[in-house]
């Protein structure tokens, strides 16, 4: 697959197949987006992959408050990813510079998940509605390790990709 038709084909699966999924993929996915770039290398992620029935149950629950992404019932796997600030330089060059590297670090990495996902034929959604401290509970997480996102994971039930909706190459970019 180019380059692309990766990123054509990524989009926000919400119906997933009951079909299991390898942890050989799931794997893979990890590895793959380990090479994301980060300030100062910082690499301030990590990932704990989620397969198993009854932490299953307790990430759906954290995801699915106030009715939200009912959708994640279908889901084979979750990535809940997690902050690591042990890198002292690049917390302390983001102080200086007024700009939160590691947010953008673990956006970066977010991305290289979804896109890799989308390479092993796996339909993803990055989900951002959750209970972060519900999810800290099912993952025994200590209230230090920061939970950014979570991405639901399975095969997609159909292979066929709405069309997006964008903001225009004008809206979004001026050469100088
Ligand atoms: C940071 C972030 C948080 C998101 N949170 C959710 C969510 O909680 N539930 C959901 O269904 N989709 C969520 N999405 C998916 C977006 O709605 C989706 O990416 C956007 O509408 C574009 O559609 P596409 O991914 O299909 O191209 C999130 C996406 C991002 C990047």
């Amino acid at each position: 697959m180019d380059f692309n038709e990766l990123i054509n084909k990524r989009y926000s699966c919400r119906n997933f197949a009951k079909r299991p999924l390898e942890q050989e993929k799931l794997l893979t996915i990890i590895d793959q987006a380990r090479l994301a770039p980060s300030a100062v290398n910082g690499q301030p992620w990590f990932v704990h992959a989620v397969s198993q029935a009854e932490t299953m149950k307790k990430v759906i629950t954290a995801c699915t408050g106030l009715g939200m992404n009912r959708f994640i019932h279908q889901a084979q796997a979750f990535f809940v990813v997690t902050e690591t600030r042990d890198k002292l330089i690049s917390t302390t060059i983001s102080k200086i510079k007024k700009l939160d590297f590691q947010t953008i670090d673990i956006g970066i990495f977010i991305a290289y998940l979804s896109l890799a996902a989308t390479s092993q034929g796996l339909g993803s959604c990055i989900l951002g509605w959750f209970n972060e401290k519900q999810l800290q509970e099912a993952l025994n997480l200590p209230k230090s390790e920061k939970v950014r996102i979570v991405i639901a994971l399975g095969y997609p039930e159909s292979d066929e990709v709405k069309p997006k909706k964008r903001k225009s190459l004008n809206q979004i970019s001026k050469f100088h």
